[in-house]
């Protein structure tokens, strides 16, 4: 195992972003940015022993800053997802976060996490821990919330991505990774052939916005019913509103089983590299994104135009717009507490 430290870019001002690259026994690496505390390369084998990035995301870090609406492999913070109007309440006070969607909607925390210049310090030969002070009132969020987001990686081909967010004041808190996942990488296209399993019986509608309409839908005889692999493709262009409003899936999922106990949700097979993806996490949902809004006037790794459906997204979370939708399981957390919360991405191949 050993990590190694290298400068990455420099913004405007001329702070320097660095990236950690973690590299276990079989040359699997994990790269990593301090630019958002991002998960920037993934290099696995294919089948056949080919070592390539699966991660679609660019070559420098002015494709970042120039594409700052993707949130490629970022972290999101200080509430990752959409909150209607950017409205919410804590203890019967009501705050105003950023409308930084149509001017309407907060979506993922109007940006700060992702687009802040964190610390890191190596932790092990396996591990770096990057480190961000989110101050109170920033884009509206109450708190000043200390937060931590370690990446390890084992020889058991396990990325872990521990969160840890204490507030000093009652506030809410969702935090996820943003990371585009083309297990053909980008060069082999879209990845409407991808095999996906999620561990998942419902999901939550939404209206025109994005927002949930607060139903929790079975995904039983719907185009939203991965409980058996099925390709993303295969049901992405049925006759259903859903899919149809948001041009394919962009829709958080309910994971089956205990909240706060890590379980497996995700299952991906990618036939003509076989390369697998499997996700685990003690969150309640995960947002299958389907890479809906990428367009070819962006350019990604290796020059090559990103395009509708290049990658997919499992951003695991609470669900959208819990703080205004009270059936949803709560992320409210008191003084002192805060959001810590794992999520394992392991790849493989199968022959
Ligand atoms: C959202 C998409 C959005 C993407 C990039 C996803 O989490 O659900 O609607 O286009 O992030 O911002």
């Amino acid at each position: 195992m050993s990590v190694k430290k290298e400068l990455y870019g420099k913004l405007e001002n001329g702070q320097e972003v660095f990236e950690y690259t973690i590299e276990n026994t079989h040359g699997v690496q994990v790269s990593i940015i301090t630019y958002g505390a991002t998960m920037n390369r993934i290099i696995c084998p294919d089948k056949d022993g080919n070592m390539e990035d699966i991660l679609a995301g660019f070559d420098s870090l002015e494709g970042h800053l120039t594409c700052p609406g993707y949130y490629c492999g970022q972290t999101v913070g200080q509430y990752a997802n959409r909150i209607c109007g950017g409205k919410f309440e804590v203890n019967g006070v009501a705050y105003q976060a950023t409308q930084n969607e149509n001017d309407k909607t907060c979506l993922h925390g109007g940006g700060e996490y992702s687009h802040a210049v964190w610390k890191a310090i190596i932790v092990d030969d396996d591990c770096v821990e990057f480190s961000y002070l989110s101050p109170d009132m920033q884009d509206g969020f109450p708190g000043n919330v200390e937060t931590t987001v370690t990446y390890s990686l084992g020889d058991d081909n396990i990325i872990q991505i521990d969160y840890k967010a204490i507030t000093d004041k009652d506030t809410i808190i969702n935090m996820t990774n943003h990371a585009y996942f083309n297990l053909a990488t980008t060069k082999r296209g879209n990845v409407l052939g991808h095999e996906l399993t999620l561990n998942c019986d419902a999901y939550t509608p939404t209206d025109a916005d994005s927002i949930p309409t607060g139903e929790i839908r079975s995904v039983e005889g719907t185009a939203f019913d991965f409980k058996t692999a099925k390709t993303i493709g295969q049901d992405i262009g049925a006759e259903d509103e859903q899919l149809v409003q948001c041009r394919g899936y962009d829709h958080n999922f309910c994971i089956n089983g205990e909240i706060g106990k890590l379980r497996h949700f995700a299952h991906v097979y990618e036939p003509v590299t076989g390369r697998t993806l499997d996700g685990y996490t003690d969150l309640p949902g995960v947002q299958l994104y389907t890479g809906n809004f990428m367009i070819p006037e962006d350019i990604g790794k290796e020059g090559i135009p990103f395009d509708k459906h290049y990658a997919f997204c499992l951003e695991t979370q609470y669900y959208p717009d819990t703080p205004n939708q009270k059936n949803f399981p709560q992320c409210k957390f008191k003084a002192g507490k805060g959001f810590i919360s794992t999520t394992q991405y392991k790849v493989g191949v199968k022959k």
